[in-house]
């Protein structure tokens, strides 16, 4: 049985003073701890992260690291200092890193192997734009960003994968439960042909694109979607609260 996850990821929203609020106010939720939940912030906030949350069920991470263990990189963080302030998950490859800041699957797995080696949890994510899906080209795609970010890694159920069709994101439009579910089926299938049954059995994926309280029952009722990938709806206590209680 694979454990729900469902991860927060604030992008550029909430500096240190938000931050504190909204981890305070999660903090003193019931949450569902049959579910796997948490946090994924500005890497401003990962100090009030650990203040506010160490100690707890809640975990924290980054939304986005360098793979080098330090040196003359300005502007980004290391796993290094990820794990000294405890993070436990890492997002590699968001859609609009890819997008804005030109990642490519090549840089994106050398940053998945690097977190692995440093006990990171990388939430590796994949996923089409409308015109790739519209051309019908939606398996190539994502077999690509899979295979390719996975290159080299023995240990592949230690990744999460989120697939986050990128006509999704913050549209408010999302994927059929159907869709989305027949995706990370696909997904689950390239994880099988890699790695074998028992790493595709443990791997867990999400789905990520306008994920709300009034569609995460669907969503995750369905047989290959283990969790989600929260934008819009992770920067509202409430929200996030009946997102984890999906179950409730
Ligand atoms: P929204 O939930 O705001 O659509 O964002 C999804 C996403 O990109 C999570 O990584």
């Amino acid at each position: 049985m694979r454990k729900p996850v469902i991860v927060g990821n604030w992008k550029m929203n909430l500096g240190p003073k938000e931050a504190k609020n909204l981890l305070t106010e999660v903090k003193a939720l019931d949450l569902d701890n049959s579910v796997e939940y948490g946090f994924c912030v500005p890497s401003i906030d990962l100090l009030v992260a650990k203040e506010v949350l160490e100690g707890t069920n809640i975990n924290y991470g980054a939304e986005n690291m360098y793979f080098e263990e330090s040196g003359a990189f300005t502007g980004e963080i290391s796993p290094a200092m990820l794990t000294e302030v405890k993070a436990t998950y890492v997002i590699i490859g968001h859609s609009e890193r890819r997008q804005y800041f030109k990642e490519d699957n090549e840089l994106i797995n050398k940053k998945v192997i690097s977190a692995l080696e440093h006990g990171l949890t990388p939430i590796l994510c994949v996923g089409e734009t409308l015109e790739e899906r519209e051309a019908n080209k939606e398996e190539e795609v994502v077999k690509e960003e899979v295979v390719k970010g996975f290159e080299g890694i023995k240990e592949a159920d230690k990744v999460i994968i989120a697939y986050e069709p990128i006509w999704a994101i913050g549209t408010g439009k999302t994927a059929s439960a159907e869709d989305a579910d027949s995706m990370c089926a696909y997904i689950r299938k390239l994880i099988e042909e890699l790695y074998g049954k028992e790493s595709a059995e443990k791997i867990r994926i999400q789905y990520g694109g306008s994920m709300k309280p009034s569609n995460v029952k669907e969503l995750l009722a369905k047989e290959n979607i283990d969790g989600g990938l929260i934008g819009g709806a992770s920067l509202k206590a409430s929200d996030f609260e009946q997102l984890v209680n999906f179950k409730k």
